[in-house]
């Protein structure tokens, strides 16, 4: 039998979400943002489920365009930091994608560059001082690329939308709103955060990331609350189980002794697959549907948990480290990071298992 490790991938899930997002922006086009493989899902089997319900996809570089299109995927699709390299251009145009462009660089390349070009989405720094054009100088970049007579919408990123009472994102919807006047050319400001928690920022197009693998995006959340549901289920089985005496320590470095004599489940799951290194000890695991705390240090291959809530439990018995049963925001909080870097985390010796497919979709 190989490694029991996998990520369960969801599609009737993910449909859910989709669902929930056209419920907050009914008249809007929504740019699935497929980044990452896909935020760790998968990037193939997530935007062949979404193509039916979603105008165009999102991504980070033409790399991971291509391997949408070898998928057959047909929608455009938006380079989310443009070209690194003019030598892309040609591509880019010929496979049909769409660039953001935040530099002057990339505004000078464009400008000198003779063969067609991709439609342009034109970032704006409203308030995440990270890429894009200040409002001051965008009279002069948008001058500079009205000449080139190619499609251009505008386009800025929120920096504080998690946060429900952030000053900053008022600030930012209302530099772009000015904008969105001034230019009046399609626009799109929201994530998944401005989807569900800021309705001034839906505009034209929306990027939902996070909220369509089902995760909350709202700070202090998770997401059933928002009538999200998890699509990756990570899981794994017990592989052995040893009794261990109070005072005994467990793993690497001894750090942790049982405070009792204590059963302990060892799990085929470590940082070489993505479950966090930092996870501190008490950070929650399910077995057999019931939580029980790791103890010890998280290994390159394995975890280690404190089964004495369990006293049932058999090797071979699964166990979840996050999804179904238990939210991935709870785990990233006790590991002191996000939902975002665990799931994009998961790395390629973890099969991904595609359940609830729909016909057209695998
Ligand atoms: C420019 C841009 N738009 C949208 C998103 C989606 O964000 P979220 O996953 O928070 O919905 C991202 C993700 O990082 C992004 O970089």
């Amino acid at each position: 039998m190989s490694r029991p490790t996998q990520a369960v991938i969801n599609l009737a899930a993910l449909q859910n979400n989709i669902d929930k997002i056209k419920q907050c922006v009914p008249s809007q086009k929504i740019m699935a943002v497929v980044k990452a493989n896909a935020y760790g899902h998968g990037a193939s089997e997530i935007a062949k489920a979404l193509a039916p319900a979603v105008q165009a996809f999102a991504v980070c570089s033409l790399e991971e365009a291509l391997g949408l299109r070898q998928a057959g995927i047909q929608l455009p699709i938006l380079l989310l930091e443009g070209f690194f390299d003019p030598k892309e251009l040609p591509e880019i145009v010929q496979q049909g994608c769409e660039i953001v462009v935040h530099s002057p660089e990339q505004v000078a390349v464009l400008r000198h560059y003779s063969q067609p070009l991709p439609s342009l989405w034109i970032k704006v720094d409203t308030g995440m001082h990270r890429l894009g054009f200040s409002v001051e100088t965008l009279p002069t970049v948008y001058q500079q690329l009205q000449d080139l007579l190619v499609k251009r919408r505008l386009f800025s990123h929120l920096a504080c939308a998690d946060d429900l009472d952030s000053e900053i994102t008022f600030e930012q919807i209302a530099r772009f709103k000015k904008l969105v006047q001034t230019y009046n050319l399609e626009a799109s400001l929201a994530n998944s955060a401005g989807i569900l928690g800021w309705p001034t920022t839906h505009w034209d197009w929306v990027r939902p990331g996070i909220m369509l693998y089902g995760a909350s995006p709202i700070l202090g959340t998770v997401a059933y609350q928002h009538h999200l549901q998890p699509v990756m289920t990570l899981r794994s089985t017990l592989i052995s189980i040893k009794y261990y005496r109070q005072g005994d320590s467990i793993g690497y470095g001894a750090s942790w002794q049982c405070p009792k004599d204590t059963r302990i489940g060892i799990v085929a799951i470590g940082y070489a697959d993505g479950y966090p290194r930092h996870a501190p000890v008490g950070t929650p695991v399910l077995v057999n549907g019931q939580r029980v705390p790791l103890v010890g240090r998280v290994s390159m291959d394995m975890i280690t948990v404190d089964l004495r809530k369990v006293p049932e439990a058999q090797v071979h018995d699964p166990v979840v480290l996050w999804g179904e049963g238990l939210a991935v925001e709870e785990v990233a909080n006790s590991a002191g990071t996000i939902a975002y870097q665990l799931l994009s985390g998961i790395t390629s010796r973890v099969k991904r298992i595609v359940v609830n497919c729909p016909e057209a979709c695998c």
